[in-house]
């Protein structure tokens, strides 16, 4: 027997399955009112859209995918994350030469090779945006309006905004240098893998997960004290319309996030213990990135949805209930079958949730399946009822039963 799943993965059934739906529509109900569209891109892609997009010293490309090589001795990787795929769908079918912005949404797996422990999976799903072509603090705004709408409608009322900026390719020259001087006076207690990112890439060593180096960085220089004056006046103007709007947040300095194409704005939704339920921000050389040829600015936010519903569970939310089974229709005799089943197929063509017998029980233990399964009211058909075209509904919560002619329980229940 191999009933085990793969450590760090889940299977969605029951509940779950359906909190997910309900999320899932929520998000979807918000994006078409803010005219974002759906994309959906391959489970993987070739590595080295991840390795130049993500970054070579990210904790993600370094130690968490999932890689191998095909069959056509390609290396490809399952996407540890949203925004490089959609990236690179947005290059390749050409939606940069249409009217712009482009705004798309995407429910996706996400695979990373992580120590699986709570929130923390090998294959998780993540609902996200990215919002293509727009330099202006307003494509931040849209997605933090965006997030904060899709969590009062499910109900989540315990997540903070924390934002930050981390500058760009410029500021990132004397950030990096101020860091590196930082860093070397620490670098004996130093995991091995930040020894190396230090020289390579020092902003890296501010997102290891190893605790010793988050205890070095707690006393870091800060990129908000090296923006230049874009990024500077682009944070400022994020925070002005924040507050016009009555947005509340928090400039957090300590937020860097963990993969490389990050510029300006990094943004995080956490809760009360300070746990990142969603993460974003704005990217403007990722495109470039993956096509030389190409320059345009981009912002984006990755929400868990495992994290989601952990978090849905841990604030007590009550999500809508699974629709109930409007009606049972219990089958007495061989020869009411086909009959029966004809109107279990009317009414469930009418949007009626029906259910019926397909295990031959006994009128008797139809009845307890019935009440089992939580049916709102039954009806009995058997040779008598066709006979006289005539059955009796039965209410489950109050007992009451109505008499009416077959014809009419369709129209009943579709009222
Ligand atoms: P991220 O912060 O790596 O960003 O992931 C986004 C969210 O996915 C996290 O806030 C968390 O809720 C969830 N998540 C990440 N890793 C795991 C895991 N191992 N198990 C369970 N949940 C996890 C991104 O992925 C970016 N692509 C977000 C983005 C989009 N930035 C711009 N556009």
């Amino acid at each position: 027997m191999i009933t085990q799943r793969p450590k760090g993965t889940q299977d969605w059934y029951g509940a779950d399955i359906h909190k997910r739906t309900i999320i899932e529509a929520a998000a979807r109900k918000l994006c078409k009112a803010y005219n974002i569209k759906e994309i959906i891109t391959p489970a993987f892609e070739h590595t080295v859209l991840f390795q130049r997009g993500v970054g070579e010293t990210t904790d993600v490309v370094q130690k968490e995918m999932y890689t191998f090589e095909d069959k056509g001795h390609r290396s490809i990787t399952l996407k540890p994350e949203g925004t490089a795929g959609a990236a690179r769908a947005y290059l390749e079918n050409g939606l940069f030469a249409e009217s712009q912005p482009t705004k798309l949404f995407y429910f996706t797996q996400a695979f990373r090779y992580e120590n699986p422990q709570s929130g923390r999976l090998r294959q998780h799903h993540q609902f996200g945006v990215e919002f293509f072509g727009s330099a202006s603090p307003l494509a931040e705004v849209e997605l933090i309006t965006l997030l904060m709408e899709f969590m009062k409608e499910i109900g989540l009322a315990g997540a903070k905004l924390h934002i930050n900026s981390i500058g760009c390719k410029n500021c990132r020259k004397t950030y990096n240098d101020a860091l590196l001087t930082f860093l070397k006076q620490h670098e004996d207690h130093l995991c091995t893998t930040c020894k190396d990112r230090m020289q390579k890439n020092p902003l890296r060593v501010l997102d290891c997960k190893v605790p010793s180096c988050q205890e070095i960085v707690k006393d870091a220089p800060r990129t908000l004290e090296y923006l230049d004056d874009d990024c500077k006046s682009h944070f400022a103007e994020l925070q002005r319309l924040l507050t016009e709007l009555g947005i509340p947040y928090e400039v957090d300095t300590g937020i860097v996030r963990g993969l490389d194409y990050y510029t300006k704005t990094v943004f995080e939704f956490v809760n009360a213990e300070g746990f990142t339920l969603c993460g974003g921000g704005r990217y403007d050389g990722l495109i470039h990135e993956i096509d030389e040829k190409q320059d345009i600015p981009a912002v984006g936010f990755g929400f868990g949805i495992e994290r989601l519903i952990n978090e849905l569970e841990a604030e007590g939310v009550e999500l809508e209930p699974e629709a109930a089974v409007q009606l049972y229709v219990g089958i007495l005799g061989e020869e009411a079958k086909a009959s029966a089943y004809k109107l279990v197929h009317q009414l469930r063509n009418a949007g009626v949730i029906v259910e019926t017998d397909y295990m031959n029980r006994s009128v008797k233990a139809q009845m307890k399946y019935a009440n089992k399964i939580g049916a709102k009211n039954t009806v009995i058909i058997g040779a008598d009822e066709l006979a006289n075209n005539s059955a009796k509904v039965k209410n489950m919560e109050t007992g009451e039963q109505t008499e009416i002619s077959l014809g009419q329980i369709a129209e009943l229940f579709i009222k």
